[in-house]
């Protein structure tokens, strides 16, 4: 090939429009490939993952392990609770080594109230399982009673008109407006990496896939997948969560804090009792506690996609040509091997005409009678049966599956995905066993980091003493 640059010639031997010129094509050069990174690929990749110092690192991971106490000497405050889940952080998250996830007896009940005569507010919270006194303790029972049925009623009436009189039989039904959710704890491996992806790259992916280009390439109809919704919360786009509650990484730690140990950061206040919403004390932890703490989780290593051989790469195809990719999407905001979309869906069919909305159901139609002329639920609000796409990094590791744990292999929770997923789901469902055999050994390869930290002390992932043993925690209430 014939050498383009003359041999011997340097930057200085040009004239000085001759560099200039040469500096702006390199710059324009730049520019381009900058601007392709920027709206074409998945994003310009992050090379620097998310670092702290050692020593802060350190701190971070002794108060991730501690058992708090109630008054408990590191904490600035009241230390653990006065209502709380569990004593500690890892208690929860340990699956495959510290910062993993947990089982579902570590699930956490959330709950919604909808707006109801009297109280236009829409209220969400958590069920603590625990409490320091007996007087706070939580409980369904004590919800339900806090947030009753609002009894239905049938009356007649007249219609008003003088000259033909007659009475019309009208019927209001009996509204729940409490609703409560199960959720699984996550792993929180490779979550200082979530931290890093940007509001950007999760709405070019949704504008994108809005304009079909995703669902073409795959020969699906056009509205085979519904693009799912983002979810605005405050700081920017929902990322953190089963939900999508929470933009930023600090903010969920600094509510894992307040609700799960009932410890208060200069972030977030400790949880309140539902039998004392008036309750306040002194954050327990300080400015560099909780700096420290952030440090540690945001600093847990990446999960990684393990060597499946020829099966497992089968497999990772199959999963991009079966659509699963198209919300479990691979690379997000330069961040390789996520496989999210960070988008709510509902996964459950819609419920048989006829048979009513309301009740316990999740599909999303939970509204008050019309009759009572309530305000609905904010439009930000996911509604019970939206769950954010989870990443799948990890996954391998971090059985049983969904929000609420209820698919015990991948497999089932596969064919959990109805609703938004039904498409893909039935495309799964038609592949021969050897192809199905090959996409679940490339979950498979999906695993928790090797070099997660070991727990120091695996005895704290037991139960705290006041539940029974063996008995699941959380229970629909309503
Ligand atoms: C009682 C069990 C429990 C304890 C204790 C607990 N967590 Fe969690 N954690 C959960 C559950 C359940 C979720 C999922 C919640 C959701 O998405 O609504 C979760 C989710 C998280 C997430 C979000 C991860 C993501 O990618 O969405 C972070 C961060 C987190 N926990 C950090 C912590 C920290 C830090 C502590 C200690 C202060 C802690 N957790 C203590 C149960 C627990
Ligand atoms: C329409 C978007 C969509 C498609 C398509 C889709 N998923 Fe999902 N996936 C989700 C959502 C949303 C959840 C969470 C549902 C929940 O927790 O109830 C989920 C959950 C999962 C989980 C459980 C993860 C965990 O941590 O518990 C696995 C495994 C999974 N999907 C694999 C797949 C596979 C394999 C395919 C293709 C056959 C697929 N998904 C297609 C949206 C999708």
């Amino acid at each position: 090939m014939r050498n383009l640059w003359p041999k011997n010639l340097s930057f200085r031997d040009l004239s000085p429009t001759g560099q200039r010129r040469l500096f702006g094509f390199g710059m324009a050069g730049v520019a381009v490939v900058t601007a392709y990174w920027m709206f074409f690929s998945d994003g310009m990749p992050i090379l620097i993952g998310p670092t702290a110092r050692a020593s802060e690192i350190a701190t971070g991971r002794e108060l991730f392990e501690r058992e708090w106490a109630a008054n408990d000497p590191e904490a600035h405050g009241d230390g653990l609770g006065p209502v709380f889940n569990a004593t500690s952080c890892a208690a929860c998250h340990f699956q495959g080594g510290l910062g993993g996830g947990g089982g579902v007896e570590h699930n956490a009940t959330g709950f919604e109230v909808l707006p109801r005569p009297g109280d236009h507010e829409f209220r969400t919270g958590t069920v603590h399982g625990s409490a320091t006194d007996p007087a706070y303790k939580e409980s369904d029972a004590r919800l339900r009673q806090l947030f009753p049925v609002v009894k239905g009623r049938t009356f007649r009436r007249a219609n008003g008109d003088p000259h033909c009189e007659y009475t019309a039989t009208v019927t209001i039904p009996d509204f729940d407006p409490l609703h409560t959710q199960s959720v699984q704890p996550t792993a929180l491996f490779g979550a200082g990496w979530l931290d890093l992806i940007s509001d950007r790259a999760i709405l070019r992916n949704a504008r994108n896939r809005g304009i079909g280009n995703t669902v073409r390439e795959l020969k699906l109809e056009f509205d085979a997948i519904p693009v799912g919704r983002v979810r605005h919360v405050a700081g920017g786009v929902g990322k953190f969560g089963w939900k999508g509650q929470f933009s930023g990484l600090r903010e969920f730690v600094a509510a894992a804090c307040a609700n799960e140990l009932g410890l208060g950061t200069p972030d977030a206040e400790q949880a309140r009792p539902l039998s004392a919403p008036d309750l306040t004390a002194e954050p327990d932890l300080d400015r560099k506690q909780f700096r420290a703490l952030v440090a540690f989780v945001k600093t847990l290593p990446k999960p990684v996609e393990a060597d499946g051989g020829d099966e497992a790469a089968r497999g990772k195809e199959l999963f991009r040509e079966v659509g699963c990719a198209v919300c479990h999407v691979p690379n997000m905001g330069g961040v390789k091997g996520v496989y999210s979309d960070f988008l709510l869906y509902t996964l459950d069919d819609p419920p048989a005409p006829g048979g009513g909305g309301g009740g316990d159901d999740d599909y999303g139609v939970r509204q008050a009678p019309p009759q009572l002329n309530l305000p609905g639920r904010p439009e930000d609000e996911p509604k019970p049966g939206e769950w954010k796409t989870p990443p799948l990094w990890g996954v391998a590791d971090s059985a049983p599956y969904l929000h609420d744990g209820k698919a015990p292999t991948l497999h089932a929770a596969i064919l959990a995905h109805k609703g938004d997923a039904k498409a893909v789901t039935a495309r799964f469902q038609a592949l021969p066993a050897h192809d199905k055999a090959a996409l679940l050994a490339f979950l498979g390869t999906l695993k928790a980091p090797p070099d997660a930290h070991p727990l120091r002390n695996p005895a704290v992932t037991r139960l705290v003493k006041d539940e029974p043993a063996g008995k699941k925690r959380p229970r629909k209430a309503g």
